[in-house]
């Protein structure tokens, strides 16, 4: 037994503990990022913000706030993994007790793991929505729906627990049975599968929509930057969008960070995962567009874009069969290695504490999940409930109630603690150490980005969030 209440750790423990897994390569650490940040959010979420709020114009305040406030952010998560080589309720601690900070920046820690547990059920259920659209894609159920016939098939199958639940055990089983085998062994063999799966899928959904006129005018609406479209709540969308799609604020970067090569430059690897992450996100926009305009229809519907104006298109589209199966599958292959990063930081905190093997941590993380995952599965039936928030009346039970507390409240906490702790507590000198290059003029605007700006914008987020502002 390591240590026995999961906060202290001895310097033995700490050695032990280190001698612990590394990704095999530079590579294998940005495949995993990769797959942990490209994610319903970028097939989803991205496609129907950017159809909301005005094409370009939304996508040009996107990129600033990734360029902002996204990559810094990330770079610190990672280098704070790598330094501690730790999970992020250990790793909190050490390097605040190495540097006579407080030992309850643990709590920042434990915060994102509560982040996490309150995601990954929202998570599993939407992949549950997933796999039920790949099944009636494939199945051909879907040729020649109407707009009121999806609407309709999509809120039958929200209100009906006994699929869900399936699905959603299905989904939470198989993350757990790769968690379970590790970091080489489990994760780093499924995102080397999934992340070449997903750019190859999503470079085939291009190749097809690209054949018609349809993308002329996808791309007229989304390069017509309607900069009236990005109002105030546009911007905070933009926003909040690059922190959720940066997987940032959970710990999540900070595990995989965790078990980075020493020599692994963390500059360009985040860089690099910035980077695909973006052109996904855009390749999906730019994928989905064309196949809703082909069908005359909107892409402005917001949230329900996904699951209930593709399946109109794909059912009247010569090849929808296949297309639609392509893109659920493709949907479902970005929740699930975003997934295996969601559970992770909770796994590892269990063994680095010494309280449980492998094995039985990622099944305890799975059961937990799989637990409030169930009061998910109901939120739209008979667990509904209605609550205001942000003088906004919200219907989904808990699953409005997870989505809140954590993309609008804790994953905006995570971030700013991250860039506190990097940005304050830690020296300048040990950031620089770990990210490496020296002090030079790119160091300083990451350290003038972390320690002023990106705590400010974080704030504005949250205060936004909760109404404040
Ligand atoms: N980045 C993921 C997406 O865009 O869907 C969501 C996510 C995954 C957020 C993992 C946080 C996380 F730790």
């Amino acid at each position: 037994m390591l240590l026995r209440c999961g906060w202290e750790l001895t310097v033995e423990a700490k050695a032990d503990i280190s001698a612990r897994e590394q990704w095999s390569s530079r590579t294998a650490f940005v495949l995993a990022a990769v797959g942990a940040t490209v994610g319903i959010g970028n097939i989803w979420r991205f496609p129907y913000l950017v159809g909301e709020y005005g094409g370009a114009a939304f996508i040009l305040v996107y990129l600033g706030c990734l360029a902002v406030f996204g990559l810094p952010l990330m770079i610190a998560e990672v280098a704070i993994g790598r330094r501690s080589r730790l999970n992020p309720v250990h790793g909190f601690r050490y390097l605040a007790t190495e540097t006579s900070g407080s030992p309850a920046w643990l709590l920042a820690g434990l915060m994102g793991i509560v982040a996490t547990l309150c995601i990954l059920p929202l998570y599993s259920v939407v992949a549950g929505w997933t796999m039920a659209y790949l099944v009636r894609t494939a199945s051909g159920i879907l040729v020649g729906v109407t707009g009121d016939g999806a609407r309709s098939i999509f809120n039958a199958l929200i209100s009906d627990p006994e699929k869900l639940f399936g699905w959603h055990t299905l989904f939470i089983v198989s993350l757990t049975l790769v968690a379970a085998r590790g970091v080489r062994q489990g994760l780093e063999r499924a995102v080397r599968v999934l992340v070449p799966g997903l750019f190859l899928i999503l470079l085939s959904l291009l190749a097809y929509s690209w054949g018609g006129d349809a993308l002329q005018r996808a791309l007229d609406f989304m390069l017509a930057a309607d900069f009236e479209a990005v109002t105030m709540a546009g911007m905070l969308a933009a926003m909040s969008q690059a922190f959720f799609t940066l997987s940032l604020g959970m710990g999540a970067l900070m595990i995989y960070g965790s078990y980075l090569p020493g020599d692994a430059s963390i500059i360009r690897s985040t860089a690099s995962v910035v980077l695909i992450d973006t052109l996904m996100a855009i390749m999906a926009v730019l994928a989905v567009f064309p196949i809703v305009f082909s069908s005359g229809l909107s892409v402005a519907e917001g949230p329900g874009l996904v699951f209930q104006t593709l399946p109109v298109a794909f059912g009247r589209m010569g090849g929808g069969m296949i297309l639609g199966s392509a893109f659920f599958l493709l949907l479902l292959f970005a929740a699930w290695s975003s997934g295996l990063s969601l559970m992770e930081p909770a796994v590892a905190w269990l063994v680095e504490s010494g309280v449980l093997g492998r094995g039985w941590a990622a099944v305890v993380v799975g059961l937990i999940v799989w637990l409030l995952g169930i009061g998910v599965v109901m939120s739209f039936s008979a667990w509904s409930f209605e609550f205001t928030f942000a003088d906004e009346v919200r219907t989904g039970g808990l699953f409005d109630v997870l989505d809140i507390l954590s993309a609008s409240i804790l994953l905006p906490l995570g971030g700013l603690a991250v860039a506190l702790f990097a940005g304050r507590t830690l020296s300048r000198k040990l950031m620089a150490e770990e990210i490496g290059g020296g002090e030079g003029l790119g160091f300083w605007v990451w350290y003038g980005l972390i320690k002023y700006v990106v705590p400010v914008g974080v704030v504005v987020i949250l205060l936004r969030a909760v109404g404040g502002i």
